[in-house]
């Protein structure tokens, strides 16, 4: 619900409220004013029946006196019985029987009276009821009656302090609930500008729970889409630095890269023809050996040759040549190259791999470089020896090949940055290592995951889908 829409249902509730209360204080008050007012009146009319017979007849005058000793609660406070020649003929104050009264001062009705000396300045207020006492033709004279509005006074004021107490009271509700809901709205609000200032000062990481449909709950989900689009940008432009900074390399790179093709050409050359010149003239065992040195240095040059072809193209997409191949062979095919510093540097290196593991869909010189990035930055890690494991399962629709080695491991703060190109701790390194093994598992489809403890060791995992079903296909069949 909008706040606007609270607050004037706030508003109408709190007058409501207040209209009730007065309407019933109000019937209440009118009917202790009417039930007062009739209890005045019958007593009233009672003194001037009572007036009435004592005037046209002779009662006893002690009549009066007893009367006047009940009406006192009801107000009224002195009655006095004046004859046509305006005597006192008989009063409620004894005192007062036999003297005279001012005819001509005495005004029909009721009026207010000057105030008897010695009655209470604050609360006595004297009306004087008079009533002409006429039987027949005869005037015999009138009925005058000192009363006081006290009783009323008092409820009034009563009515008063209920009303004053009410209205306080449906006040108090009202800030109440202005108070419980302004809590309700500065909170968020509070907590907006902490996250406002958390985004101001770079955490994008900052998200606001929506939990209500009022202006609060819009401003928050619009923080979040600004939030979002500001990740978005973000991302966007780093990936537009990376882009930038990865086009200004490979330029640079496949200038040289370019050149070392050259001379990668020509030593394959001088290879072949030290293979077809010298061999013939080597003997035994000689021959063998050199053969075999020959093929390998040959196989090295290849591959050499194969990463500068890559290298050359590392901002454009690879060209994958998927085939199904067995892991293990790739491993054998992979591994002999590292052979002679495995040894060393005393590092022992286990392969387990379950028999039944099925052949993988990739490109198979690809997967090798991976292989060999990740040993090789094991043996990097590990100058005093230890035991690199290479592990392998099927995890469902997915292979999943570790790599773990016993290391000096990675610290917290660089294993964000380690796939990043150009990001090196090595004196040596080039930092590219990570990043084309990344690239390369990413165009196949899989992801690549690491986990490290600093001083113990780092195990690298690489998920690669299967494609085709583990026996489809033709083992090292090229894709066409
Ligand atoms: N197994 C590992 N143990 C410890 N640190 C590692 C391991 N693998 C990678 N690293 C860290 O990650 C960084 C980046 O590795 P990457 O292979 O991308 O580059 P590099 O080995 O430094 O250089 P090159 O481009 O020659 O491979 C390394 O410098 C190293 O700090
Ligand atoms: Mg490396």
């Amino acid at each position: 619900m909008k706040l606007n829409t609270k607050l004037v249902i706030i508003m109408l509730s709190l007058l409501v409220l207040t209209m009730m209360t007065l309407f019933t204080l109000n019937q209440y008050s009118q009917n202790d004013l009417v039930n007062e007012i009739q209890e005045s009146s019958q007593e009233i009319s009672k003194a001037v029946q009572m007036s009435i017979e004592d005037l046209t007849s002779d009662a006893e005058f002690s009549r009066l006196n007893d009367y006047l000793h009940k009406a006192r609660k009801k107000g009224i406070n002195e009655i006095n019985i004046i004859n046509i020649e305006g005597e006192i003929v008989d009063s409620s104050d004894p005192d007062k029987i036999g003297k005279r009264h001012e005819l001509n001062k005495l005004e029909k009705g009721v009026h207010a009276a000057p105030r008897h000396n010695g009655a209470s300045i604050l609360s006595q207020k004297p009306y004087e009821v008079v009533v002409p006492v006429i039987v027949g033709d005869e005037h015999l004279g009138y009925v005058q009656i000192n009363m006081l509005l006290d009783n009323i006074n008092n409820l009034q004021h009563a009515n008063f302090m209920r009303r004053l107490f009410a209205t306080g009271m449906v006040f108090m509700i009202g800030i109440a609930l202005t108070i419980f809901l302004a809590r309700r709205y500065t909170e968020p609000i509070n907590s907006l500008v902490e996250d406002f200032k958390r985004v101001s000062a770079g955490d994008l990481s900052v998200t606001i729970p929506v939990d209500s449909k009022d202006e609060i709950g819009e401003l928050a989900k619009g923080f979040n889409n600004m939030v979002e689009k500001l990740r978005e940008r973000e991302a966007l432009e780093k990936r537009l630095y990376e882009a930038e900074h990865l086009s200004r390399v490979g330029q640079l790179a496949s200038g040289i890269a370019h050149e070392i093709r050259n001379p990668l050409n020509y030593i394959s050359l001088a290879i072949d023809h030290l293979k077809e010149e010298m061999l013939p003239h080597c003997a035994g065992a000689q021959r063998a050996e050199m053969e075999e040195l020959a093929d390998k240095i040959k196989e090295e040059v290849r591959r050499a040759n194969y990463m500068v072809v890559n290298f050359m193209s590392y901002g454009r997409p690879l060209k994958l040549r998927h085939a199904l191949v067995p892991y293990s062979d790739v491993l054998a095919k992979a591994l002999p190259v590292l052979h002679d510093r495995l040894t060393e540097q005393r590092i022992r290196l286990e392969q387990r791999i379950p028999d039944d593991f099925p052949p993988l869909w990739v490109d198979q010189e690809m997967l090798r470089t991976c292989i060999l990035n990740l040993v090789g930055n094991a043996v990097q890690a590990m100058p005093g020896g230890g035991l690199i494991t290479l592990g392998a399962e099927r995890d469902h629709d997915q292979v999943r090949l570790t790599f773990s080695d016993q290391g000096k491991g990675i610290r917290a703060e660089d294993l964000g940055k380690i796939f990043q190109p150009y990001f090196t701790t090595r004196e040596v390194g080039i930092g590219l290592g990570l990043a084309i093994t990344e690239r390369i598992v990413r165009e196949h489809g899989g992801s690549i995951q690491v986990d490290s403890t600093l001083g113990s060791g780092t195990t690298f995992t690489l998920l690669l889908p299967l494609e085709r079903g583990p026996h489809e296909g033709n083992l090292e069949t090229h894709e066409p």
